[in-house]
């Protein structure tokens, strides 16, 4: 069973969330997990003045998703910031190619599920999932989120993301908030959870 977690992080609070999902996802007894990046739209000068390349640097690594990949994955974690309450361009374009997935119906049947992050506290991250969730209904797939049986989901002696939409983190107005232990607790749960409900699903 594959679990593929394909991401866009401009300054890494998404990427730190995306690896809390694959690690969540790993946990479950045979999901083969995989972590993709989607491909940058953005040229390097427009990174640079957006403070943005050191981050990229660090995501070097993981490799750039190609839309074949998404269609031999039994279930997708999708992770983007959110772009005034929606899904960042970058990941739009990349599922703006999925079309051929959509006219094969390849997605259909399979768990898909949002993680996101956003500046402020109330910035959008509840629309930029649910929003999200349209184009993943298109694609025929199943929408997983964050359950309530994950317990971070009601704390309130701390902010924090996550709702039952999916995890999520504040990356504060300068962007210098790291994703909190609570944060990272709820990707790693929604990421067990969708790797249980894709061995379901499959089996
Ligand atoms: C064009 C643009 C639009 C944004 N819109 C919002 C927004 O609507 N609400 C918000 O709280 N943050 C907004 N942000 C901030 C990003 O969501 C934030 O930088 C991101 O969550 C950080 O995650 P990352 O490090 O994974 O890129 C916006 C940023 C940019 C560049």
């Amino acid at each position: 069973m594959k679990v593929m977690v394909v991401y866009y992080s401009m300054y890494g609070h998404v990427y730190k969330l995306a690896q809390a999902a694959a690690e969540g996802a790993a946990s479950v007894e045979g999901a083969d997990v995989i972590l993709r990046r989607v491909p940058e739209t953005l040229p390097d000068e427009v990174l640079e003045k957006m403070g943005a390349l050191e981050a990229q640097k660090q995501q070097a690594d993981v490799p750039v998703c190609t839309v074949k990949e998404l269609s031999e994955a039994d279930a997708i974690i999708f992770g983007t910031p959110t772009r005034f309450g929606n899904m960042c361009g970058q990941m739009r374009q990349f599922l703006d190619r999925t079309g051929q997935l959509w006219a094969s119906g390849s997605l259909v049947g399979k768990a898909g599920s949002v993680i996101t992050s956003s500046a402020t506290q109330h910035g959008g991250q509840e629309s930029t999932i649910l929003s999200f969730h349209t184009t993943l209904l298109h694609l025929g797939m199943v929408i997983v989120g964050l359950p309530y049986t994950f317990e971070g989901q009601t704390i309130t002696d701390e902010i924090t993301g996550c709702s039952p939409y999916g995890a999520s983190t504040i990356a504060g107005g300068d962007g210098s908030r790291v994703p909190s232990e609570n944060e990272l607790a709820g990707a790693r749960y929604q990421g067990e959870h969708v790797a249980k409900i894709a061995k379901k699903l499959s089996s």
